[in-house]
């Protein structure tokens, strides 16, 4: 029997986003990669629509776009990718401004996605069930940070008063999400500080030329620990993509 996969990817464009979309749709791709091909070879289709987390009604209307255009009325799992991180500040040279751009992106944006997705996956997780199919997982994965993980001890030493608390909220509604949508697989993975356009920003603000870790590497682990994923055994923790799971 063949069994399809339905995955939303966020931020596919560039960095861990389009490493992750790599993985899964056998599109040629590094962190730097030129524009994607509409259409990649293989078995995988490959449906782009526009989801600016900024824009409140995107998430919503890309659902309604996926199932009006695409006929794709059900997804498997969500890899929220997407957050934006531009600036590394201490608490005491923070600019509100800045802290409000990144709860902008990272955090109301991020619930106004879990909002507009939440309903289609209720919908996959109640078909799911009434199928005779082993899998029937319905997965939420945030790709969180250990810059937002309060008992990293290598965090301590990063100032991260604008990004930082966006993604330690981003940690805490996944938990909520556990908590709450008992059909629903929802964790956090640090993807590691790695060479992507954000990691490497980040790395200049420490005097570094690029940050340490290999974002292939990253992707490579992440996908490991979503394969693996059950409610049991994923959901409400936060992952390494080392395949631990840590105190956040
Ligand atoms: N790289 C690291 O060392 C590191 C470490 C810890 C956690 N992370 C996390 O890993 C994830 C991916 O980061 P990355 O390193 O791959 O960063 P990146 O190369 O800067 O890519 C960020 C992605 O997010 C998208 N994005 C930004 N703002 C958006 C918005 N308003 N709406 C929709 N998409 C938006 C970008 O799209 P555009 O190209 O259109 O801007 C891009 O595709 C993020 O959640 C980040 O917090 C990264």
């Amino acid at each position: 029997m063949t069994t399809t996969k339905t995955i939303l990817i966020t931020g596919f464009n560039r960095g861990l986003g389009r490493l992750l979309l790599s993985s899964y749709s056998s599109v040629p791709t590094t962190p730097s990669s030129p524009p994607l091909p509409v259409h990649p070879s293989g078995t995988t289709r490959l449906i782009i629509v526009k989801l600016d987390l900024n824009v409140r009604t995107d998430p919503a209307a890309a659902v309604k776009e996926l199932a009006e255009k695409h006929d794709i009325n059900t997804i498997d799992v969500v890899i929220a990718n997407a957050s934006t991180g531009y600036i590394w500040p201490k608490v005491r040279e923070a600019e509100v401004d800045d802290i409000r751009a990144h709860m902008e992106t990272n955090v109301f944006g991020f619930v106004e996605l879990v909002k507009g997705l939440l309903p289609v996956l209720e919908r996959t997780a109640a078909k799911k069930g009434e199928g005779e199919g082993e899998d029937k997982e319905v997965v939420w994965v945030t790709i969180g940070s250990g810059g937002g993980w309060l008992n990293n001890p290598a965090a301590a030493a990063v100032p991260n008063a604008a990004y930082g608390v966006t993604k330690a909220a981003q940690h805490y509604l996944t938990r909520k999400l556990h908590d709450e949508e008992p059909w629903l697989t929802s964790f956090s993975i640090d993807p590691g500080w790695v060479r992507t356009e954000m990691g490497n920003a980040g790395a200049r603000v420490l005097g570094l030329e690029e940050a340490y870790g290999d974002p292939e590497e990253s992707a490579k682990g992440m996908l490991k620990v979503f394969d693996a994923a059950t409610r049991e055994t994923h959901s409400g923790k936060m992952w390494t993509a080392e395949g631990e799971t840590v105190l956040f």
